[in-house]
């Protein structure tokens, strides 16, 4: 049976896009996870829903010849998802040399063992942190890169441009670079969703477990940009929208002969402000949030949100969730893993 590598698998978008892939697809899945941002729990549940087994490898991918022979036990590998990366932006600007070393030698080395073991069919989670600041919104594929406003930002305009200069030295090798806006929300079933490690740093995670009593404070980052209610704005996807236009990426990708590199935008074409989003939360969960509001965040961009319009011509996809789904599905989440927790006990 041909095989799909997912790098980072265990992790949040990683397991939802195994999950959609388990769905939709008849692939096996092969997942490389070193745990350095997830547990291991995760294949279980995407056992329990989905009733089929990943082949797991606890695998930092900084270890070359580690991966080589990974490659070499799956000849039938016929594409990578490479979601693994160290992924907090305000952690990004506490450690950038951990952040640049995990994150590049992690492509490069992907690359280079998908070159011995010819694997051509690769898709790279890129980031709407590549646009930096910028104010030409909604923004497209085409929007000139900014100063990336982060060391975690910078990593993924250098592996963008790893992979395009890659691919052009390499016209049988074909790529897509997915630039994510902000994924958030869990399985519609309930059953999975992001564990953040430590206190999460994205703001959905933030808030429901701020309104579960993990932490005793919820800090909106700045009321005072410019923009309709001070707070910055974002554009929130349902991770399983994500997960879904890998499945249509893949099979996009798997129809291409040579010279195929693109770049999509995934998000939902809305800006939602920070403190939109909160409201969101209090109406579908009927809990009131005590938030505080603190100081502008380093590396926070003032405002971003998609032109998603390539996506949906090219990959044929449609993002389907709206913020009240992704904050229900997080909050049911949230409840269920509080559960979960406490049994380990
Ligand atoms: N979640 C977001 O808000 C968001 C937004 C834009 C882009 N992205 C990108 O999407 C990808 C997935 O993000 P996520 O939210 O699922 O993050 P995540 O931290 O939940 O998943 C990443 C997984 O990769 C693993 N990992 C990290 N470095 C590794 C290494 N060297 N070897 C093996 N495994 C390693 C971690 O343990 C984790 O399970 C990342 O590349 C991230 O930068 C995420």
């Amino acid at each position: 049976m041909a095989e799909i590598l997912v790098t980072g698998g265990a992790g949040y978008i990683g397991s939802h896009t195994i999950l959609e892939l388990f769905a939709k697809t008849g692939f096996d899945v092969v997942s490389i996870d070193d745990f350095s941002n997830s547990d291991e729990s995760t294949y279980g549940r995407i056992m329990e829903i989905s009733g089929k087994e990943v082949t797991e490898h606890p695998l930092d991918l900084c270890d070359f010849d580690s991966l080589k022979k990974i490659f070499s036990m799956h000849r039938d590998i016929v594409g990578v998802v490479h979601f693994a990366a160290h992924k907090s932006v305000p952690d990004s600007v506490a450690k950038p040399l951990g952040y640049y070393s995990n994150n590049i030698n992690s492509l490069i080395n992907l690359l280079r063992v998908c070159k011995d073991y010819k694997v051509k069919n690769f898709i790279f989670s890129s980031s709407c942190a590549v646009y930096g600041n910028t104010d030409q919104l909604p923004v497209t594929e085409e929007t000139p890169f900014e100063k990336a406003e982060s060391p975690y930002g910078h990593t993924k305009q250098v592996c963008e441009g790893i992979l395009e200069n890659y691919c052009a030295a390499n016209p049988t090798f074909k790529a897509i670079s997915l630039r994510y806006f902000n994924p958030a929300g869990a399985h519609i079933s309930g059953l999975t969703g992001e564990m953040p490690i430590g206190k999460p740093s994205n703001l959905v995670p933030a808030i429901t477990q701020f309104a579960i009593g993990k932490y005793d404070d919820l800090t909106v980052f700045g009321n005072d940009y410019s923009t309709r209610d001070g707070s910055c704005i974002r554009d929130f996807i349902h991770v399983t929208d994500i997960a879904n236009a890998h499945v249509k990426a893949i099979e996009l990708l798997l129809k291409q002969k040579d010279n195929f590199y693109k770049i999509y935008n995934l998000g939902t074409g809305k800006g939602i402000s920070v403190l939109e989003a909160l409201h969101s939360f209090e109406k579908v969960s009927g809990k009131k949030l005590n938030y505080t509001i603190g100081s502008r965040r380093a590396g926070d961009v003032v405002e971003i949100y998609a032109n998603n319009n390539l996506a949906k011509e090219e990959l044929g996809w449609e993002p389907e969730n709206s913020i009240d789904e992704i904050m229900a599905t997080a909050w049911v989440w949230e409840q269920k893993l509080k559960v979960l927790e406490s049994a380990k006990k």
